[in-house]
């Protein structure tokens, strides 16, 4: 049986590697040319001690000097000893150049371009090759014909087509390429990346959104709303004006599958306004919007002296991630 493997590098380099049930996460790395850190391969040294974000694992033979029981119980293991017995999510300890890797490139092609409002514009590409990331995260994808490279988070779920969501700027290189492209047309990308991504859920989940900030937790929710939570998640979507608000069914769709789901949305007024909602008690945050929209969330919980269990944030300019 093998399981996917992401490796996630200090730098928000993402890698995957299928790895059989029988084999070390170590072994299947090397095969694909990714130098993790290792040295004596035999569980004495430590020196390939990693943490493991999700996912369950056999975490082989090994002496107290290269894992205690302390680490082994708060999530860390050893690559060269630890065979999976899921899907894993992997922290490696060094940075994708110092394993001789970096993002991965891919072949695509427009599948399709949607206008969704005035201000707003949804495209799917078809993919060359097998195409694995982690919900949240984004890649940068060439646009055709300029040199130059933008990032978007991918709105839609691993394992569906590869969808982004773009807002319109006035003389932007993104919007005037999907203002022509039609099916078909070659795109290149590599990645993913970041370390913005969906962890397990074991407490309740505040989402503040902010315009097209809402790409990643349209990923994150497909994906809930696929596996279920325990817990309560709550969603906060700010806009700048009514033609931004998108998405609204593909979230009506998510409330009807994911009872713990609820959302708000809120048009030309601060997120931290409308948190009516939001888990009382411990909570973890995801924050994606422009970089205004993120200090001012910061401020908000610092101010009232709210501190999330775990807060993560994703910041973006108009011209990309
Ligand atoms: Fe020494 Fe894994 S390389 S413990």
């Amino acid at each position: 049986m093998g399981y996917m493997v992401a490796l996630n590098f200090e730098d928000g380099v993402t890698r995957f590697v299928d790895c059989a049930s029988t084999d070390t996460v170590a072994d299947a790395a090397y095969r694909l040319g990714l130098n993790i850190p290792l040295d004596c391969r035999d569980g004495a040294c430590g020196t390939c001690k990693l943490f493991c974000e999700a996912g369950t694992f056999d975490g082989g033979e090994y002496i107290e000097d290269a894992l205690t029981d302390a680490e082994a119980s708060e999530g860390y293991a050893l690559a060269c000893q630890m065979k999976p017995r899921s899907d894993l999510v992997l922290r490696i300890a060094a940075s994708s150049d110092v394993c001789k890797t970096k993002p991965a490139p891919f072949t695509a092609s427009i599948a399709s371009v949607n206008r969704l409002s005035d201000t707003t514009t949804v495209f799917t590409l078809d993919v060359a090759e097998k195409l694995a990331f982690l919900p949240g995260q984004y890649v940068n994808i060439e646009v055709p014909g300029t040199g130059q490279h933008r990032s978007y988070s991918f709105s839609s779920a691993p394992g569906t087509p590869a969808e982004f969501l773009v807002r319109h700027i006035p003389g932007g290189l993104m919007t005037g390429f999907l203002a022509t492209a039609t099916p078909g047309t070659a795109v290149t990308f590599t990645g993913p990346v970041g370390g913005f991504y969906l962890r397990p859920v074991e407490r309740p989940v505040l989402m503040l959104a902010g315009g097209t900030g809402l790409a990643p937790f349209l990923s994150m929710l497909d994906q809930l709303a696929a596996t279920g939570a325990k817990y309560p998640i709550h969603l906060v979507y700010g806009v700048t004006k009514d033609a931004d608000l998108v998405g609204l069914d593909r979230l009506n769709a998510v409330a009807a599958k994911l009872p713990a789901f609820t959302y708000t949305t809120t048009v030309g007024d601060y997120v931290t306004q409308h948190l009516d909602g939001a888990p009382t008690g411990a909570f973890d945050l995801y924050l994606c919007g422009p970089p205004a929209m993120v200090e001012a969330v910061r401020t908000h919980f610092d101010t009232a002296g709210i501190k999330p269990a775990s807060f993560r944030y994703e910041k973006f300019n108009p011209s990309g991630v």
